[in-house]
């Protein structure tokens, strides 16, 4: 259940948590045309809260609407500011922040050029996404029956409302087979990403991942790899077959929500010494130390909430 706040803000005002509505011919609602975004604050070391590069949430919100010709109420500077206000006025330090542009009621056919876009932002307490243990031991995952979709027929590079009903099919099949987690392949056979995360491999002391071409270009895989190269950790995009998620000494998955989560076994077998390796560790430190304002070098990345 998610934790509620006071307020949300749709449309230009700040509203009561329980009264944030919209109407059941809502046009989204039914057809999936929208974009949402997913973005962490987190509270940090030397006081005060900042938002995990916000400008590169907001950014991929309006290239996603882009791509699906979805036409935005309001422009970038007013979003970036409404999420200000919602954590402000919320008083929230660490929390989840979810933006979502929607087509509102008017037409019900599928073209509803004219119908009204609603704008909205919530803010809400959220923990670890695979949780607190999936973090410190690693999370198990099982590859999915279901493809990842085709990049002609939904558009990768988009978080598109109505694209997550295939991730939520994956991620449902593999909990409901007891895992905690789903990898997606795509349409070619080739390793995707996981239901919600990128995914990366290390081998030999080399990190492997799949190129962007068919992924969503994802803000932490972004910030991983620019962590990686610091680190000296060299990363190399390309195919990935299944079966060298099978034979890999480590696999990591990325997002804001599960942030970096060290994966222990695929398929029911250990990845490694079936525990988070010394690579992961390390990225993991690194990205926590990024987004926690603890290492001077990541500022850029941070917003601070005043
Ligand atoms: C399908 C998918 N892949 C990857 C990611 C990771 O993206 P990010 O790091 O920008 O949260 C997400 C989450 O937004 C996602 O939904």
């Amino acid at each position: 259940m998610v934790e509620k706040a006071k307020w949300i803000w749709q449309d230009g005002k700040l509203v009561p948590w329980d009264e944030a509505r919209v109407h059941v011919l809502t046009h989204t609602l039914h057809y999936g045309f929208g974009v949402f975004e997913g973005i962490r604050s987190y509270a940090l070391a030397g006081g005060g809260s900042a938002v995990f590069r916000l400008d590169a949430h907001l950014r991929r919100l309006y290239d996603s609407a882009k791509i699906i010709g979805l036409r935005p109420a309001v422009p970038l500077a007013d979003l970036h500011a409404a999420v200000m206000l919602v954590l402000k006025e919320n008083g929230l330090r660490e929390a989840y922040i979810r933006p979502i542009m929607l087509v509102g009621c008017g037409a019900m056919g599928l073209y509803a050029i004219d119908n009204p876009v609603g704008t909205v932002v919530a803010a809400f307490p959220w923990g670890a996404y695979l949780g607190e243990e999936g973090l410190a031991r690693g999370i198990r995952a099982k590859v999915s029956s279901f493809a990842r979709n085709h990049i002609n027929s939904a558009m990768a590079k988009g978080k598109i409302c109505g694209h997550y009903v295939n991730n939520i099919m994956a991620k449902s099949e593999a909990v409901h087979a007891g895992y905690h987690e789903a990898i997606m392949l795509d349409t070619a056979g080739f390793v995707a990403e996981a239901s919600g995360e990128n995914l990366f491999l290390v081998k030999d002391g080399v990190v492997h991942t799949p190129g962007v071409a068919t992924v969503l270009g994802g803000v932490t895989r972004d910030a991983v790899m620019a962590i990686m190269r610091d680190l000296g950790i060299a990363v190399v995009e390309r195919n990935i077959a299944r079966d060298e998620l099978y034979i890999a000494d480590e696999i990591l998955i990325t997002g804001t929500a599960a942030e970096v989560t060290p994966v222990r076994e695929v398929d029911d077998r250990p990845i490694g010494a079936g525990k988070p390796g010394p690579v992961t560790l390390k990225v993991q430190a690194a990205y926590f130390d990024a987004v926690k304002g603890r290492n001077p070098a990541y500022e850029g990345w941070l917003t601070r909430v005043r």
